[in-house]
């Protein structure tokens, strides 16, 4: 695992955006695997940024994003459709017939996640896979549990993740209570790894996630297995780290 320490949060965001920005130069047709959170704003910000200088072109990127809310429609401002249209797809050249979510809007959970777990399989697997850090650990929606999903599953939020998002809805009681994720399996297939870390609230949570010892309760402490996992965290959330 390689930690790369940023000044800031608009450190981390250029620095996480060259890593990504470098894949596709390399291989123009790259499988991004796409995270939602406030930590990654920053990063698409600055791609959108290379696009527009001309140095990206998203052409033939395909992306499959980790997770989305159950029984949010796309147009609500908080579905995770909503949120990559509104910070990385409606600014860059991507296809958005190249781009997956899972479908917020299907009922039937069990056919929900097997859609999406073919639509991963068509795709291929991610040459890079973009990751923020839940205050509890969690990657996607992977919440702290007793063993490690694989695939794409329905998960119950914890009243953890419930608190920690209600900052975007007018209350707690307007965030949905589910969501369907990719499964950590399928996280660690990726070739390449980036989680991006930002802040002092992070700090307790990183501190056990890529130090502590490797548990189903701490979701992220998996990407200790993962032959190639880039960290870009911030001062305030490595404060704890040596
Ligand atoms: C959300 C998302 C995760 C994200 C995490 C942290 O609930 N499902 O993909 O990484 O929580 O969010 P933030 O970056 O806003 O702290």
């Amino acid at each position: 695992m390689r930690i790369i320490r940023t000044k800031d949060y608009n450190d981390m965001s250029r620095k996480a955006a060259n890593i990504i920005a470098a894949q596709i130069v390399l291989k123009p047709d790259t499988v991004l695997g796409l995270a939602t959170g406030s930590t990654p704003i920053g990063t698409y910000e600055n791609l959108v940024q290379g696009y527009e200088k001309g140095d990206l072109d998203f052409s033939q990127v395909k992306s499959v994003n980790l997770d989305e809310y159950r029984g949010l429609p796309r147009e609500n401002d908080q579905s995770y459709y909503y949120f990559m249209h509104d910070h990385l797809f409606k600014y860059v050249n991507i296809d958005l017939a190249n781009t997956h979510l899972p479908d917020g809007m299907q009922e039937d959970s069990q056919k929900a996640c097997a859609e999406y777990e073919a639509v991963i399989e068509a795709v291929g697997r991610q040459d890079l896979q973009l990751l923020g850090l839940g205050h509890n650990g969690h990657i996607g929606f992977n919440e702290p549990c007793e063993e490690f999903k694989k695939t794409t599953h329905c998960v119950n939020l914890t009243q953890s993740t419930i608190e920690a998002n209600k900052r975007f809805f007018a209350s707690a009681d307007e965030v949905p209570k589910q969501a369907y994720t990719m499964g950590i399996g399928t996280i660690m297939k990726a070739k390449k790894i980036l989680v991006v870390v930002s802040g002092q609230d992070k700090a307790k949570i990183v501190k056990e996630a890529f130090f502590g010892p490797v548990t189903p309760q701490v979701p992220a402490s998996i990407l200790q297995m993962h032959p190639d996992v880039t960290v870009v965290a911030d001062e305030a959330a490595l404060s704890l780290v040596k």
